[in-house]
């Protein structure tokens, strides 16, 4: 049996749409600070049908063809490297991310899956491989593989590997924090596999494409090299909002965003105009607000979150990435 270990992360430069729905091709480049926890452990053996199962979740008809559908995919990407048969597996899946926190598990279950299933192949697989495996299962998945700052980066070809993830920087870089303040315990109606296929049907997606690719990916890497909390902010905040956009303005609609999200994001915004705080908001496919900040706001904003009435706080740093234990 082999072991892997990985956790979530949570996008910079967001992920949205597709150039290639089946093999999950990113339309844009995107980057990610991957989070020192709450982890997820995938544990694989080689069966004669595929079978998957969780101590924290029933798994639904939906998540094992999700499975069987990656682990086809991987057997493709793999024949091109070191032919391997992995669509018949027994997996068992531990999870420590509390249900309901508003952290997509997809990311640290099909990172961990991928970095799990290079054990199996009798090659010396690198990173940048492992992580087109996690993408076949999850698009961000692929940037959890990596410690502290991952991201995907396209090839112009439409090839099965044609997004590649990478390491911006390790870990050990910028030791920056993300307070997760949960407003809604809902779960979601339309989870982001179903709406990245739609999001060329909103007028302003090519121009949020092209934007990201062309400039706003290397500002968010040059920001995050030289640790300019300022220029992050700024480049982040826009990349989330625009996004969001894209989504309210997709057919059909989504909106994840909700009148709590807008509270926050308005406190948060006077708060750091009066105190001068290194804070930036980001929010996913749902109303949870990310606060990411440096070591200086931590405190700050960690009271600040605990002071929101009916809503889950959770807290987290820069992690290592995916790993075999
Ligand atoms: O990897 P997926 O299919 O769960 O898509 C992630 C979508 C967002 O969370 C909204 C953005 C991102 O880059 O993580």
């Amino acid at each position: 049996m082999i072991t892997a270990r990985s956790t979530p992360n949570i996008a910079l430069i967001k992920y949205w749409g597709n150039r290639h729905d089946e093999f999950r091709l990113c339309a844009n480049e995107n980057l990610a600070m991957t989070l020192d926890g709450p982890h997820v452990d995938v544990s694989i053996e080689l069966a004669e049908t595929l079978s998957v199962t969780s101590a924290n979740k029933e798994m639904t008809e939906k998540d094992t063809v999700r499975f069987q559908k990656t682990l086809n995919l991987i057997e493709v990407y793999l024949a091109t490297i070191a032919p391997t048969e992995v669509s018949n597996l027994t997996i068992t899946i531990d999870s420590q991310i509390p249900p309901s926190i508003g952290l997509a598990s997809s990311a640290a279950v099909f990172s961990a899956l991928a970095k799990a299933v290079s054990g199996l192949v009798d090659a010396d697989l690198t990173d940048e491989q492992i992580s087109v495996m996690a993408r076949l299962g999850s698009g961000s998945a692929a940037r959890s593989i990596f410690g502290g700052y991952g991201a995907v980066r396209n090839e112009e070809n439409l090839f099965i590997d044609g997004s590649k993830g990478w390491q911006v920087a390790d870990e050990h870089h910028w030791n920056l924090h993300d307070i997760i303040i949960v407003p809604s315990t809902e779960e979601k109606k339309v989870g982001s596999s179903e709406g990245h296929p739609k999001a060329w049907t909103s007028p302003d997606f090519a121009k949020r494409v092209e934007d990201i690719n062309n400039h706003r990916q290397q500002e968010c890497i040059d920001a995050l090299l030289a640790k300019d909390f300022e220029k992050l902010q700024a480049v982040v905040e826009e990349d989330c909002m625009e996004m969001h956009h894209c989504m309210q303005t997709q057919d059909p609609p989504l909106n994840y965003l909700s009148d709590e999200t807008y509270r926050i994001l308005d406190e948060v915004k006077s708060m750091r105009k009066a105190d001068h705080l290194p804070v930036l908001y980001t929010m996913d496919a749902g109303p949870t607000v990310h606060l990411f900040c440096t070591d200086e706001a931590k405190e700050r904003i960690t009271e600040y979150a605990h002071a929101q009435e009916s809503c889950k706080v959770f807290e987290a740093s820069v992690g290592q990435g995916a790993y075999l234990v």
